[in-house]
């Protein structure tokens, strides 16, 4: 009887402690993100096309998880609408794509790397701000463009998800700048980002901005600066 209640006392205990952390984690907002340098709309707005929707295709969207092929749960993460139903607008704590990222175990998502806390907070911010499908479109400052400045920023926001670790997508790796000059040089980087006739559409599910288009092209023809 009373090794028993010695062990309830340590489950409840133990309990208290995993659900404390949880609600610790949960809890505390993180910092206000920053988004791409480029971006020279208004800092204090998240922007859903420019910021969130990459965070989500590229670590959610992905081959074998919520993409159209895979579907996992009926959960097809490449749209506003989809992305939107897992959000109430203004609460991120009552978000299901906010709090998963803080779940157990199998539940929490997505599966494998957390998030960054950069990225947690682009999520938690563009909730709180009502969850708007909005888009910082003009202007584009191209300016300076370089690979460390510019490039690296689109290409990790992007595309590194699918084509980064040891089994990247169609067997394309995009972490440094020799393999984003190869994709480049041997001409299916720019097919791909236009979506032109001939190549398949990146980013997969999704499309790059106007200005983050023209970003690459200027980066190109100034020879690729690093
Ligand atoms: C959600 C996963 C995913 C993301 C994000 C993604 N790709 Fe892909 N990419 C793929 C897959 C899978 C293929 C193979 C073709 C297919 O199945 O669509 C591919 C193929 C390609 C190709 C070959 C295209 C061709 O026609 O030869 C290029 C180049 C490419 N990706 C570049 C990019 C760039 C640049 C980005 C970011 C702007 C990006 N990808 C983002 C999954 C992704």
């Amino acid at each position: 009887m009373k090794r028993l209640s010695f062990a309830s006392v340590l489950f409840l205990f133990i309990f208290f402690l995993v659900s404390c952390h949880n609600k610790a984690d949960l809890s505390i907002a993180p910092p206000f993100p920053s988004q791409s340098p480029w971006l020279k709309c208004s800092h204090d707005t998240i922007y859903f096309q420019n910021s969130v929707l990459p965070v989500v295709i590229n670590s959610c969207a992905k081959s074998g998880c919520h993409d159209q092929g895979s579907n996992k749960h009926e959960i097809v993460l490449d749209s506003y609408s989809a992305i939107y139903n897992l959000v109430k607008p203004n609460d991120p704590l009552s978000s299901k794509l906010y709090t998963v990222l803080f779940s157990f175990g199998q539940q929490r998502m997505p599966p494998g790397e957390r998030l960054s806390v950069n990225q947690e907070g682009l999520i938690y911010y563009w909730i709180l701000q009502g969850a708007v499908n909005n888009r910082c479109e003009t202007p584009c400052d191209s300016s300076h463009i370089t690979y460390d400045s510019t490039i690296i920023a689109i290409v990790q926001s992007w595309c590194t998800g699918c084509h980064g670790g040891s089994n990247p997508a169609y067997g394309i790796s995009l972490t440094n700048y020799d393999q984003v000059k190869t994709t480049v040089n041997n001409g299916r980087l720019m097919g791909a980002i236009r979506q032109e006739t001939g190549f398949y559409p990146m980013p997969k599910g999704s499309q790059l901005s106007p200005c983050d288009i023209a970003l690459f092209q200027i980066w190109i023809n100034l020879g690729m600066p690093r």
